[in-house]
């Protein structure tokens, strides 16, 4: 299977998936491998169709996980898939290429699985019935529209955040995102913020009641320096602090540890995202079960830890 993405051999992938394939029963690294295909940044339509024409045609080539390129891929490439989900049509993304038999399929996973992080960090009914805290996104990409998408398609109404803020550098992203959820938001109160700048974002971090979860989902402290906070923001009191990533310098958590003590902000990073991202993807690229929680998945959980 392939990884197309800009850095591909930094990630932890690379030592993990040979651990899964033996244990998952895929093969030896002999007969099942891993190989990153690196794109730039918003490549040319041109190397995305080269690349997905060449995993259609290859009778090797099982498919493929797609990061950073989820859009400008699927744009470019379109008319070469024969089916892709409904998620993928709704977002205009896919981050899974797969097979079934002579067809080609896209789909995109991201509200399964941000929703399946968001689960391993906070219970049920931690919005309303426990905290009243709110969701706060830093950043209004690929990665927070599927986390709306899921709150907003996939989790009962008392189970909702009451109010979810999202903040993003440019305005394209937001309105894109408007668009999107006056389609499908059932209800949840949803307020958009242009914060071209890092003390923008702090003014909408200060501003939420305590237990409120905060999410670094700009990419920044990993596809570029620094934080979308400065170090003078307030967090709120007793919440928590989600960096989407798992490597990098992850700037937004040092911050946020700064305030574990006083404020008792809690610290999650994108590790169980990373795996339930992997491992939906390779269950639909090989089409095998994958447990998403229980002693199985806690097994596959620990091979990937011994391998980070
Ligand atoms: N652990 C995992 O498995 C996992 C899973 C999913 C995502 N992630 C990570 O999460 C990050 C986000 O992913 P994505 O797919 O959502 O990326 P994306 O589509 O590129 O979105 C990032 C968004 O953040 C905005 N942004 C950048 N700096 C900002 C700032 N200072 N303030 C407010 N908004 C800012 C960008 O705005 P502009 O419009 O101005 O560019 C962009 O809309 C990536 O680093 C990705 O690797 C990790």
């Amino acid at each position: 299977m392939y990884f197309i993405g800009v850095s591909t051999g930094k990630s932890s992938i690379m030592k993990v998936f040979p651990r899964w394939a033996q244990h998952l029963g895929l093969g030896t690294s002999e007969e099942v491998a891993i190989q990153g295909i690196d794109c730039k940044w918003h490549d040319e339509p041109a190397v995305y169709r080269r690349v997905v024409e060449f995993i259609r045609a290859d009778k090797l080539s099982k498919g493929a996980l797609v990061t950073t390129h989820k859009i400008d891929l699927l744009n470019a490439c379109r008319d070469l898939f024969d089916d892709l989900d409904g998620p993928a049509e709704v977002l205009g993304e896919i981050s899974c290429i797969s097979k079934r038999g002579p067809r080609l399929c896209g789909s995109a996973k991201d509200p399964i699985t941000s929703g399946l992080s968001l689960k391993a960090i906070i219970p049920d009914d931690y919005w309303r019935k426990k905290t009243g805290g709110e969701l706060c996104l830093l950043g209004a990409g690929g990665s927070s529209l599927a986390m709306t998408m899921y709150l907003m398609q996939s989790v009962p109404a008392d189970q909702r955040p009451a109010a979810i803020r999202v903040t993003n550098r440019s305005v394209p992203r937001i309105e894109e995102m408007k668009k999107i959820h006056s389609r499908i938001n059932p209800g949840i109160a949803v307020t958009y913020h242009h914060c071209p700048l890092p003390h923008d974002n702090d003014k909408v971090v200060g501003a939420l009641p305590a237990f409120s979860l905060v999410a670094n989902a700009t990419g920044l402290g990993k596809d570029a320096p620094g934080s979308p906070l400065t170090d003078a923001v307030v967090w709120p009191i007793n919440g928590i602090a989600w960096d989407f990533n798992y490597r990098g310098e992850l700037i937004f958590l040092d911050q946020a540890r700064s305030a574990a003590a006083t404020r008792g902000v809690r610290l999650e990073d994108g590790w169980v995202y990373f795996i339930h991202g992997w491992t939906r993807v390779i269950a639909d690229v090989f089409d095998i079960e994958i447990p998403t929680a229980g002693v199985d998945f806690d097994k596959i959980s620990e091979i990937a830890a011994g391998a980070r």
